[in-house]
């Protein structure tokens, strides 16, 4: 067989993920074609997917700003998928597209591949700074992995109630304005930055400032553009532990390919060729 998947998306051109599942395809030693097929924002977004299984794709990914807006052309939505209101990727199945959602599984999946030893006890106190899409996502992975404290700071108090509710009451999350977090960062094992704040060409910006950081924390950021952020380069200066964005994108990127292949293809050497990608891009 070879699988025919893509991207859609807007603005996608510059996207990694054709190069990363070329990479999963021949690790895996599969045939397959991943291309970006964007969808302006004035285009018919219906007869663009008509146009799609037309084509016959197999499977594709779904990035900003069409994963809310996919859902109702879909045939059937996972749990998890329904759950975060969001959609990353769809797989054909019996010629009904099904959609799933590996942003959250594909940050626990990144943060155990550099950091196995959180997951021996799941003991560790988790900040979540932000109360996105992103963070809906990794807030809920997390507890599904076992983790049970963690807390969520955010500009608006109402986005991190929004997000706790996804816990029916069976963990304690506090929720915490981003001062407060500032002020209590000594309490936390491992801190995960999950907005855009920080992204290219505000690359000088930081959330919260890391002062108060503990010694021997994790600090983690979703954001890889630029790889080493102004809040991971506040967490090196005070020796955390480092955890970068762009390991996210490749293991929901290896989630994906799982859900279209069947097959987990290990990420081999990938991780150090996209910091190499990245950082020549910078
Ligand atoms: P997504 O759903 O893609 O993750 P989003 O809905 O834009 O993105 O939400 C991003 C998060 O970034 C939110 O937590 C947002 O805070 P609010 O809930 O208060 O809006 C946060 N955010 C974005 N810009 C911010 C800024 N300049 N300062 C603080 N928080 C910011």
């Amino acid at each position: 067989m070879h699988y025919k998947l893509g991207l859609i998306g807007y603005p996608i051109q510059h996207s990694l993920s054709p190069w990363i599942h070329e990479q999963f395809f021949k690790i895996a030693k599969l045939s397959g074609s991943y291309r970006i097929m964007e969808i302006e924002p004035n285009a018919s977004f219906s007869e663009e997917l008509e146009q799609m299984r037309e084509e016959g794709i197999n499977g594709f990914n779904v990035t900003v700003p069409y994963k809310e807006k996919i859902i109702p052309y879909l045939d059937k939505v996972d749990e998890n998928a329904k759950l975060m209101g969001a959609v990353n990727t769809v797989v054909k199945e019996n010629g009904a597209w099904i959609g799933y959602n590996t942003d959250g599984d594909g940050y626990v999946r990144s943060l155990e591949s550099n950091f196995p030893q959180l997951f021996t006890d799941k003991t560790a106190n988790v900040l979540l700074v932000g109360a996105g899409g992103a963070a809906r996502g990794i807030y809920y992975a997390l507890i599904k992995a076992g983790f049970s404290q963690i807390d969520i700071a955010n500009r608006t108090k109402e986005s991190a109630e929004n997000i706790k509710q996804l816990n029916n009451g069976k963990i304690n999350t506090c929720i915490l304005t981003l001062k407060e977090a500032e002020n209590m960062l000594s309490k936390y094992d491992v801190i995960i930055q999950t907005t855009s704040v920080g992204m290219k060409p505000h690359s000088d910006k930081s959330i919260i400032q890391l002062n108060n950081l503990k010694t021997g924390s994790i600090v983690s950021d979703i954001v890889y553009q630029p790889l080493q952020t102004e809040f991971l380069k506040q967490a090196q200066e005070h020796d955390a532990s480092i955890h970068y964005g762009h390991t996210m994108l490749l293991f929901q990127a290896q989630a994906a390919f799982e859900i279209w292949t069947g097959t987990k293809a290990e990420t081999g050497t990938m991780d150090e060729e996209l910091i190499n990608i990245l950082q020549g891009d910078e």
